[in-house]
C-alpha cells in the first residue's frame, strides 16, 4: 500500500490546569491512532501544544503573583511530563504563544480584512472597575435568574441548567474581587460567517460525523451570526494589528496553534510546511471533544478557507468521560489528575481500559472503577498476558527456553489469529478500538482453550517435544496479540519484542513465525490491579473542604472531555465539574502526622468587619496571644453578620502560609462548619479559652 502522509492533532489543553483523566480520553485515543498509522508504515506526524492565551490564564498568573509566561512555562513542563508518562508520543508539543502562531494569526487576519469578512460593532459588556477589565461570562457570578440558586456563573446555572446572559444574573459580582460590575460599551470585531454559508453547507457533511453535521446545520435556517474575535486589554494574547488595545480572542489563535506546531516541527526536521499542510495529498485529522465542535467545524474551516489554507480531512469527535456513571467529581475523588493516577496505577491499565470503551462515536464513555479493575485483571492479565508468562516460563523451566516448531493445531490457531489482521486494522483505522480489543480478546480465549486442552505442564513429563510444540504455538499467538496491541500498549509490546529478541514491531512483522529460536527470560508485562490502589487514588483525589479565606476565582477551565470553557461555546452544554467539595470528602484518610502539621489555635475576635468592595469577605482582627493582632480574611459574609463574631473565640489555622490578597495579607484561616444542607455554622471555642491556646 502506498505510504500516506498524515497530520494528526489533539485539542490543545489550557495552560492553567492540570491534565486529568477526562483529557486523557482524547490524548490516548489519538495516540493509539497515530501509533497504529506509524506501525502501518504511514508518514504520520502528531502535533499538539499548550493553549496559552486568554483571561483565565492572565488572572491565574496574577493571583499567583507570577507572569503569564512563567505560568505557561510551568504548565508546559507539567503537561509534557504527564503525557510522556502516559505514553502519549507527540512528534511536537509546542505553545500557542509562539512566533509561528503570531505570524499565522496575522496572516489569516490580513486575509479577513482583504476579503471584507470582518465587521465591528459596539457591544456592552460587564466591566469590573476594581480589576479594570471586561469580565468574560465565567468571571461573573450571581444568583440564577430562573431558579434562584446562588453563586452561579454568568452564562449558565449549574443547578437548573438554564442559560442566560450575565446581565440577567441577580446581584452579579466579579468572581475575582467580588465587586459589582457595570456594563460598559466597547467595540468588537466580528468574523462574518454568512459569506461561508455555501462552503460550510457542503463542507460539514463531508468532514464531520453525521450527528455533528446535522446538529450544526440546524443553525443554517437563519443568517449565520458573526463570531466575536476581539477582546479588550488587559488580555494575554496576540494584539490585533492596527487595533491598539484589541487582542485576538484565544479561540482564534488556538486552532491556528495546530499549524504553528506543525511549522515548528517542520523547522526542526528539515521539512517544508507547505509540503505538509498545503499538499493536497496530505490528510489532516483533528481529534476533539463534542463540546468544541462549533470552533472546529464552523469557525475553523471558514478561517482556513479565508486564509487560503487547506481544511481538515476529518474532524474526529468523541464524547465525555463519566466516572462510575457520573460527572467527574472533586468531592467524590473521581476528578483524577493524570499525576495522581500515575502515583497509584500503571498507565497501561488506563490505556487498555479506554481502548476497550472507545468506539469512534460521539457517545460518552464511562470509567466504572470496579469494571476497570475487573477488565484489566481478567482480560489483559488473566487471558492475554498469561499466555506469555505461562508459556515462556514453562519453556524455560523444563525445555531450556528453546522454541521449536508449532504443532498442527497450534499452527491453525496462529493462522487464525493472523487472519484477523485486516479486521483489527480496519477497526483501528475507524477508531473502533473497542472492536480491536474484542477481536484480540477472542483470539486470547481460543489460545487459552488450546493451552488448557493440550496441558503442556503434564505433557512435558511424557513427551517433552510435543510440549515444546504447544508452548511454541502459544508464544506465536501471543506474539501476534502483542503486535495487535502495540498501538494501545507500546511499552508492553516493546517488552514482548525483547522477549523474542526482536526490534520494535511494525504491522509487517505479523506473519513471521517465531520457531527454533531461544526465548528470552520472561519479564513482567502487566500485573493485576489491586483494588486498594484504586481506593487510594480516589482518596488522594478527593479535595479537602475549601473553607478558603479568600474569594476564589472561577475554577480553571479544563479541556475537552471535561469541563467549562472560556466562553462556553459548545453546542452541547459542556458538563461542568462541581467546584465545591463536600466536607465529608469521602474516604480521605489523614495520618496523625498530617494532622499534627496543622497549628490550630483559639483566637479572640477583637474586630470583624465587612470588606468594602467585596460582598463575600469579612476582615477579622484576631488576638492569638502573640502581642500583635493578626488579620485574616474569610469569604463567609453571605452566611454571617461580621459583628456576630466580635468578642467571641473562634478557631483558626494559625500556620497557613500568609496570602497576599487585594485587600491586604491574610494570615491564617478561620474555621467554619458546613452543614449537610450547605449552610455554614460558626466554630467557636469556649469563652474561657485563652487567646492563642493550642487545639489538639
Ligand atoms: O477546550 C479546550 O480545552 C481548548 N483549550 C481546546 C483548544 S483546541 C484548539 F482549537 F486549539
Ligand atoms: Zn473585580
Amino acid at each position: 500500500m502506498a505510504q500516506r502522509r498524515i497530520i494528526v492533532t489533539s485539542a490543545l489543553p489550557y495552560a492553567n490546569g492540570a491534565i486529568h483523566i477526562g483529557h486523557l480520553v482524547e490524548y490516548l485515543q489519538t495516540d493509539f491512532w497515530v501509533r497504529f498509522q506509524k506501525m502501518r508504515g504511514n508518514n504520520c506526524v502528531y502535533v499538539c501544544a499548550d493553549d496559552t492565551h486568554g483571561t483565565p490564564i492572565m488572572v491565574r498568573a496574577r493571583k499567583e503573583g507570577i507572569t503569564p509566561e512563567e505560568l505557561i512555562a510551568r504548565s508546559h513542563a507539567e503537561h509534557s511530563a504527564d503525557f510522556a508518562d502516559f505514553g502519549v508520543a507527540f512528534d511536537n508539543y509546542y505553545s500557542t504563544n509562539s512566533p509561528e502562531n503570531k505570524a499565522f494569526c496575522e496572516d489569516i487576519y490580513s486575509k479577513m480584512l482583504e476579503q471584507q469578512v470582518l465587521s465591528s460593532k459596539m457591544m456592552p459588556q460587564m466591566y469590573c472597575e476594581h480589576d479594570q477589565m471586561f469580565l468574560p461570562d465565567r468571571f461573573i457570578k450571581g444568583t440564577c435568574p430562573k431558579c434562584g440558586a446562588p453563586d452561579q456563573y454568568g452564562d449558565s446555572c449549574d443547578h437548573c441548567g438554564s442559560t442566560y446572559s450575565p446581565t440577567d444574573l441577580v446581584e452579579p459580582h466579579c468572581a475575582i474581587c467580588g465587586a459589582t460590575p457595570a456594563l460598559r460599551d466597547s467595540e468588537h470585531i466580528y468574523f462574518e460567517l454568512e459569506p461561508f454559508r455555501d462552503f460550510l453547507s457542503e463542507w460539514l457533511p463531508a468532514h464531520t460525523p453525521a450527528d455533528i453535521a446535522n446538529k450544526l446545520r440546524e443553525w443554517f435556517g437563519e443568517p449565520l451570526r458573526g463570531w466575536d474575535i476581539s477582546r479588550d486589554a488587559p488580555y494575554f494574547g496576540f494584539g490585533i494589528p492596527g487595533r491598539p488595545g484589541k487582542f485576538f480572542y484565544v479561540w482564534v489563535d488556538a486552532p491556528i496553534g495546530y499549524m504553528a506546531s506543525l511549522k515548528n516541527w517542520c523547522g526542526k526536521n528539515g521539512q517544508k510546511f507547505e509540503d505538509w499542510w498545503q499538499d493536497a495529498g496530505t490528510e489532516i485529522y483533528h481529534f476533539i471533544g463534542k463540546d468544541i465542535v462549533r470552533f472546529h467545524c464552523l469557525f475553523w474551516p471558514s478561517m482556513l478557507r479565508c486564509g487560503g489554507y487547506r481544511g481538515p480531512t476529518q474532524v474526529f469527535v468523541h464524547g465525555f468521560l463519566t466516572v462510575n456513571g457520573e460527572k467527574m467529581s472533586k468531592s467524590k475523588g473521581t476528578f483524577i489528575s493524570a499525576r495522581t493516577y500515575l502515583d497509584h496505577l500503571d498507565p497501561a491499565a488506563l490505556r487498555f481500559y479506554f481502548a476497550c470503551k472507545l468506539n469512534g462515536t460521539t457517545d460518552d464513555i464511562d470509567l466504572n472503577l470496579d469494571d476497570f479493575v475487573q477488565r484489566v485483571n481478567s482480560d489483559l492479565v488473566g487471558k492475554i498476558t498469561n499466555l506469555a508468562s505461562r508459556g515462556a516460563q514453562m519453556l524455560h523451566k523444563s525445555l531450556g527456553g528453546q522454541a521449536g516448531t508449532m504443532d498442527d493445531a497450534g499452527r491453525a490457531l496462529w493462522r487464525g489469529a493472523l487472519s484477523r489482521a485486516d479486521a483489527i486494522a480496519a477497526a483501528y483505522e475507524d477508531r473502533d478500538f473497542c472492536k480491536a480489543m474484542t477481536l484480540v480478546r477472542d483470539i486470547a480465549e481460543e489460545a487459552n482453550r488450546y493451552f488448557d486442552a493440550a496441558a503442556p505442564w503434564s505433557l512435558v513429563k511424557t513427551d517433552p517435544e510435543a510440549a515444546r510444540r504447544v508452548l511454541t504455538s502459544i508464544l506465536n499467538v501471543f506474539r501476534a496479540l502483542a503486535i495487535y496491541l502495540q498501538p494501545v500498549l507500546p511499552a508492553y509490546a516493546a517488552k514482548t519484542a525483547s522477549l523474542f529478541g526482536e526490534a520494535a514491531y511494525t504491522w509487517a512483522d505479523l506473519p513471521t513465525a517465531f520457531e527454533n529460536r531461544p526465548v528470552g527470560k520472561y519479564e513482567y508485562l502487566a500485573t493485576r490491579i489491586d483494588p486498594k490502589a484504586v481506593e487510594a487514588m480516589v482518596a488522594a483525589s478527593a479535595t479537602p473542604p475549601p473553607a478558603a479565606p479568600v474569594a476564589t476565582a472561577p475554577a480553571a477551565p479544563a479541556a475537552s472531555g471535561s469541563a467549562s470553557k472560556e466562553g462556553a461555546a459548545g453546542m452541547t452544554p459542556a458538563p461542568r465539574q462541581p467546584v465545591a467539595a463536600s466536607a465529608q470528602s469521602a474516604g480521605v484518610v489523614v495520618s496523625i502526622d498530617d494532622f499534627a502539621k496543622l497549628d490550630l489555635r483559639v483566637a479572640h475576635v477583637v474586630a470583624a468587619e465587612a470588606v468594602e468592595g467585596s460582598d463575600k469577605l469579612i476582615r477579622f482582627s484576631l488576638d492569638l496571644g502573640e502581642g500583635r493582632l493578626r488579620q485574616i480574611f474569610s469569604g463567609i459574609r453571605k452566611a454571617f453578620a461580621p459583628e456576630s463574631f466580635i468578642g467571641k473565640n473562634v478557631v483558626v489555622v494559625a500556620n497557613l502560609a500568609p496570602r497576599k490578597m487585594r485587600f491586604g495579607v491574610s494570615e491564617g484561616m478561620v474555621l467554619t462548619a458546613e452543614n449537610p444542607d450547605g449552610s455554614l455554622a460558626a466554630v467557636l471555642a469556649s469563652d474561657d479559652a485563652a487567646p492563642g491556646a493550642k487545639i489538639s
